[in-house]
């Protein structure tokens, strides 16, 4: 059975990316090309993506954010990389939302919520609203939009299954083992605590990227959602 992991391709080379690509094909669901990766490698590096992984879905990662008619514009001109898994920000709004989904009827949009990086005062600078409810209220408004797909903390995962149809992808970035630092990763919580709380895929980067051996990583992974 295949680990329920995007990959976070975030890394300086092509040659990088396609070779953690090929080595984790045939033990993960999915292949996240980034902004790092798109925008140095474009479609082409997308297309070299599937050549290594045959056996993994591609999640583009792109976050897009701007007036829906652009938004709709962008979508379509990555449709025919054919991606699973298509970001949008789901603060651009309702209208932004539905022009996407409209624009990539086969791509599954997914919506992401408040930044994993982000706290509660980095959100009390723009507003007084709590980030639960932020992301509440953002999560319905995507879906209600057709979004398919919503990407949140690990930490509103059980709020946001609450809150959305039970088809509703979640997919969860900001995963962490314990021990390891977090980074920029602000709302962070482990594989195990994500999946039992209700998320379907877990969007993990550097925890592969900077190992020696990333098979031994996801096989760590793995066995971590078995413990109690
Ligand atoms: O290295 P790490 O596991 O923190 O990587 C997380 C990945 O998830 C990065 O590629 C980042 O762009 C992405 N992501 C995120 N927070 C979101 C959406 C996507 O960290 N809300």
């Amino acid at each position: 059975m295949k680990a329920p992991i995007a990959v976070a391709l975030d890394l300086p080379t092509l040659a990088e990316v396609t070779a953690l690509a090929s080595k984790l094909n045939h033990l993960v669901e999915m292949m996240k090309i980034g902004l790092q990766s798109y925008l140095r490698d474009g479609a082409a590096g997308v297309f070299q993506v599937k050549e290594a992984a045959p056996d993994a879905d591609i999640f583009l990662d792109l976050k897009l954010h701007d007036i829906p008619q652009t938004v709709a514009g962008a979508v379509k001109s990555v449709a025919a990389l054919s991606p699973k898994v298509l970001t949008v920000h789901a603060s651009g709004g309702e209208a932004m939302l539905s022009a996407a989904v409209s624009a990539g009827p086969q791509i599954e949009i997914a919506a992401v919520t408040i930044l994993t990086s982000l706290t509660q005062p980095d959100l009390a600078t723009f507003t007084p609203w709590q980030i639960e409810d932020v992301v509440a209220k953002l999560a319905k408004q995507s879906t209600d939009a057709g979004c398919k797909a919503i990407v949140c903390s690990p930490q509103e995962v059980k709020l946001v299954r609450s809150v959305v149809p039970g088809e509703i992808k979640l997919i969860v970035p900001g995963i962490r083992l314990g021990a390891e630092p977090a980074d920029d990763q602000k709302r962070v919580a482990t594989p195990k605590s994500a999946i039992d709380d209700g998320a379907d895929i877990l969007v993990i980067g550097r925890l592969l990227t900077s190992s020696l051996d990333p098979k031994l990583e996801i096989q760590r992974i793995l066995n971590s959602l078995d413990g109690s």
